[in-house]
C-alpha cells in the first residue's frame, strides 16, 4: 500500500503542477477525492489487505488523502491570486513612467457641476467658503435647533469619532461658522451671502440611489426685510443657468428644525415637462432642494438679532444635481473610482433632457 499511496502522491504533484486554472483543480479533486476517485478506490483495496496490516494501510491512505486536499487549498490561493492579477491588468493598465498629459486628466462630474454653480453663485455676489469634514455635535446639530434627543437626529445616521468629534451629516454644519464670520457684514449695511459645497457622510445601505459620502452645497443669505420671494428668485435664476433653459420651481412645506418656514422645492420635470413620465414618477415635477427662512434661534445662535434680521438658506444636493445634469442612473459611479466611467463626463457632455426623452 505504501508504493500506491507515494504513486499516487506523484500523480497528484505532477498533475497539479500543470494546472492553470482554477476550473482544472476541480477536475483534480474529483478525479483523486471524489466518490468514484483514486483515493476512494485505495478505500475499497483496503478489504484485500490482511488485517494486522490494515491500520499502517488504513494511515497511509488518509496521508496521502490530507496531502492531496492541502495541495489543492495551497493551489487554489496561488491560482486565484494569479486570475485577480490577470483581470486587473486586463481592467487597468497604466505606466506609472509615462511623462504626464494633460489630455489624459478628467474632472470629477460632481466637480464640474460645482464649478459650474459656484460661478453662478459667485456671479451673484455670494462667496464661496470652505468648511472641514469633520466638525462636532454643537455645529452640526445644537446650533440648527436640533437639540440632544431630537427626532430630527434620527434622520442622519451619524458617523461618530472619538473626542467628541463627527464627520458632518450635512453642509449646514457650516451655518453658525459662516453667519459668525460674516455678521460684521450686517453692521456695515450689507448682507451676508455665502455658499458652501462640501462632502458629507451618513450611515446609508449602498445601493443606486443611496450612498454614505455624497456632496451638497449650502447657500445662505441674510439681511434686513429678505423674504420667501428672494429665496425663489436666486433658486430659479440658479436653477436655469445650470439647466440652460427656464426653470420652473414650486415650493412644498417641509420641516427641517434650522428653518420656519420649511420648505422642498421641486423643479417641473426636464423630461416630460410637467406631464407626468417615469423619471418624474408621473407627477411633473422633480424633488430637488430643500430649503427655507432660517429660523431665529439659529440666528441667535451665531449672534445675530433676528428681531432686525431675516435669510434664507438652501441644502442642494450636488450629487444628485450631477445625476440629472449628466443622466446618471446609479449613484454608485461618482465613488467607484472607476476611470472608463468617470473620464466620459466633460463640461460639453451634459444629458440634454430633451434628446433623453426622444430617445426613451
Ligand atoms: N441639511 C439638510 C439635510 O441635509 C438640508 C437642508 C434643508 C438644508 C433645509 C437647508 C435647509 O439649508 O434650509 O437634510
Amino acid at each position: 500500500m505504501f508504493e500506491k499511496t507515494e504513486a499516487l502522491k506523484k500523480l497528484f504533484t505532477e498533475k497539479v503542477a500543470k494546472a492553470t486554472a482554477t476550473s482544472d483543480i476541480e477536475q483534480l479533486r474529483i478525479e483523486f477525492l471524489g466518490k468514484k476517485g483514486s483515493v476512494q478506490a485505495l478505500m475499497q483495496e483496503l478489504r484485500n489487505v490482511p488485517n494486522e496490516g490494515k491500520k499502517e494501510a488504513g494511515q497511509k491512505i488518509n496521508e496521502a488523502k490530507q496531502y492531496i486536499e492541502n495541495a489543492i487549498t495551497e493551489k487554489i490561493a496561488e491560482l486565484k491570486k494569479f486570475e485577480e492579477q490577470k483581470l486587473i491588468e486586463a481592467t487597468e493598465s497604466y505606466d506609472e513612467s509615462m511623462p504626464v498629459s494633460v489630455d489624459y486628466g478628467s474632472y470629477h462630474p460632481i466637480t464640474l457641476v460645482r464649478r459650474e454653480v459656484e460661478q453662478i453663485f459667485l456671479s451673484m455676489g455670494f462667496s464661496v467658503e470652505d468648511y472641514s469634514e469633520i466638525t462636532d455635535d454643537y455645529n452640526c446639530f445644537e446650533a440648527l435647533n436640533i437639540p440632544k434627543h431630537h427626532p430630527a437626529r434620527d434622520m442622519q445616521d451619524t458617523y461618530y469619532l472619538s473626542s467628541n468629534q463627527l464627520l458632518k451629516t450635512h453642509t449646514s454644519a457650516a451655518q453658525n461658522t459662516i453667519l459668525r464670520k460674516y455678521k460684521s457684514n450686517l453692521e456695515n449695511g450689507n448682507p451676508i451671502r455665502a455658499i458652501f459645497p462640501g462632502r458629507c457622510f451618513r450611515n446609508e445601505k449602498i445601493d443606486a440611489c443611496h450612498e454614505n459620502t455624497f456632496f451638497q452645497m449650502e447657500g445662505i443669505m441674510v439681511d434686513e426685510n429678505i423674504s420667501i420671494s428672494n429665496l425663489i428668485y436666486f433658486m430659479k435664476t440658479m436653477l436655469s443657468e445650470v439647466f440652460q433653459k427656464d426653470i420652473t420651481v414650486r415650493l412644498r412645506p417641509g420641516f427641517f428644525p434650522f428653518v420656519e418656514p420649511g420648505f422642498e422645492l421641486d423643479i417641473q420635470c426636464l423630461i416630460c415637462g410637467g406631464d407626468g413620465c417615469p423619471s418624474c414618477k408621473d407627477s411633473g415635477w422633480l424633488e430637488l432642494c430643500p430649503c427655507g427662512m432660517i429660523h431665529p434661534n439659529v440666528l441667535t445662535a451665531a449672534g445675530i438679532d433676528p428681531e432686525k434680521y431675516t435669510g434664507f438658506a438652501f441644502g442642494l444636493g450636488m450629487t444628485r444635481l450631477a445625476m440629472m445634469r449628466y443622466g446618471v442612473k446609479d449613484i454608485r459611479v461618482f465613488n467607484s473610482g472607476n476611470l472608463k466611467s468617470l473620464s466620459q463626463f466633460t463640461e460639453k457632455s451634459f444629458t440634454n433632457p430633451s434628446n433623453e426623452s426622444k430617445e426613451a
